[in-house]
């Protein structure tokens, strides 16, 4: 299939665009769209020949579930059994916004998209262009990131582009996404309330509204979040974590090349090809991040060394992704 991208304006999409995508979704085609964390994959969450297709076109394994789209509050009743006191509660502070709440799914809700487990996952995305397609559809929309499986998340439309053209109908283009990492999970079937994934919102502000959650450990993980025993976020290239550029190394074999990602330290000396300086502000750092991922690997550098961040605000959900990179 020919992949038509359309580009639209954040704040204002074009309505003859989103009903063009919208009658994608609806004759059961891929539509790739941006929100306020990543682009998603999206089709329609009761269309389950178009789902089977999110799967295929990004090699995602089977055992890992889907999130559910939803384009207000009241939508969400479509999807779970029971929305929990706590959830509202988080529902009315952080949507739409980057918290995907997982919940006790309806029986209706296909098998396929939550990988066979009780849960689904839901979330409200804070973009009007997400809003509006949502709305359009009129239920809610599956959306993964859009990206190949294994790969970084994509936070613009060309880096959806390079991994699915060809394998979606359409990605709407409203440019770079505004966090650049994915939301949330956190599931509020458990007492406390358990982070599956750390994301856009910090554990901190979720804790000043329904007080302590828990993080949960690898096997704990597993348990509730089948998708995570998968690589996640992996260049080609080796990714290695640096506190300073004293750390830095050069592989002795000619040819090889090694690149950098920072925000504080001093490469001076170092005489690094091919660098990125990001932003010493986490938040800034974490809508780059990505970015430059992709575009050191394809220079094709063989190591990546990446400057840590501190492990605070959003440094948090940064550095889970750096580690997970680097394993
Ligand atoms: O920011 C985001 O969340 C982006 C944008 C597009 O909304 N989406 C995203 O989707 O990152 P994906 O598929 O790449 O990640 C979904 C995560 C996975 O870690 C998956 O295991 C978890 O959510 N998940 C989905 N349904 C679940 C469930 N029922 N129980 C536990 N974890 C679930
Ligand atoms: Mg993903």
């Amino acid at each position: 299939m020919t992949t038509r991208v359309i580009k639209i304006s954040v704040q204002d999409p074009d309505a003859q665009a989103i009903r063009i995508a919208v009658n994608v979704l609806k004759s059961g085609g891929l539509v790739c769209f941006p929100t306020e964390t990543v682009y998603g994959l999206g089709a329609d969450a009761f269309n389950v020949d178009a789902i089977r297709k999110v799967f295929e076109a990004k090699g995602r394994p089977s055992d890992n579930p889907l999130i559910v789209h939803v384009g207000s509050v009241r939508a969400v009743r479509m999807f779970v059994t029971e929305v929990p006191p706590k959830a509202k509660k988080l529902m009315s502070r952080f949507w739409p916004g980057p918290l995907t709440l997982v919940m006790q799914g309806k029986r209706k809700v296909p098998a396929i998209v939550r990988a066979g487990l009780e849960t689904v996952a839901v979330r409200m995305p804070n973009h009007p262009a997400a809003l509006a397609l949502i709305r359009g559809l009129g239920t809610g929309i599956v959306a993964p990131s859009a990206n190949l499986s294994g790969k970084p998340s994509p936070t613009t439309a060309e880096h959806v582009y390079a991994d699915l053209h060809d394998r979606v109908d359409v990605i709407l283009d409203a440019g770079a996404t505004e966090i650049g990492i994915e939301s949330t999970v956190l599931d509020v079937t458990a007492h406390p309330p358990a982070i599956l994934r750390q994301g856009g919102l910090t554990k901190e502000h979720i804790e000043k509204v329904i007080g302590r959650v828990r993080t949960t450990n690898a096997r704990g993980l597993l348990k509730r979040s089948p998708g995570t025993r998968h690589r996640h976020y992996a260049p080609k290239a080796r990714l290695v974590i640096i506190r300073s550029a004293a750390e830095i190394t050069f592989p002795v074999e000619s040819g090889k090349r090694v690149g950098l990602i920072y925000h504080s330290l001093d490469p001076g000396a170092m005489r690094v090809e091919h660098s990125r300086k990001l932003s010493r502000d986490v938040n800034e750092f974490a809508r780059s991040l990505f970015s430059a991922i992709r575009e050191l690997d394809g220079l094709g550098v063989d190591t990546i060394f990446v400057e840590k961040v501190e492990k605070r605000g959003i440094g948090v959900a940064v550095m889970q992704r750096l580690m997970k990179s680097a394993e």
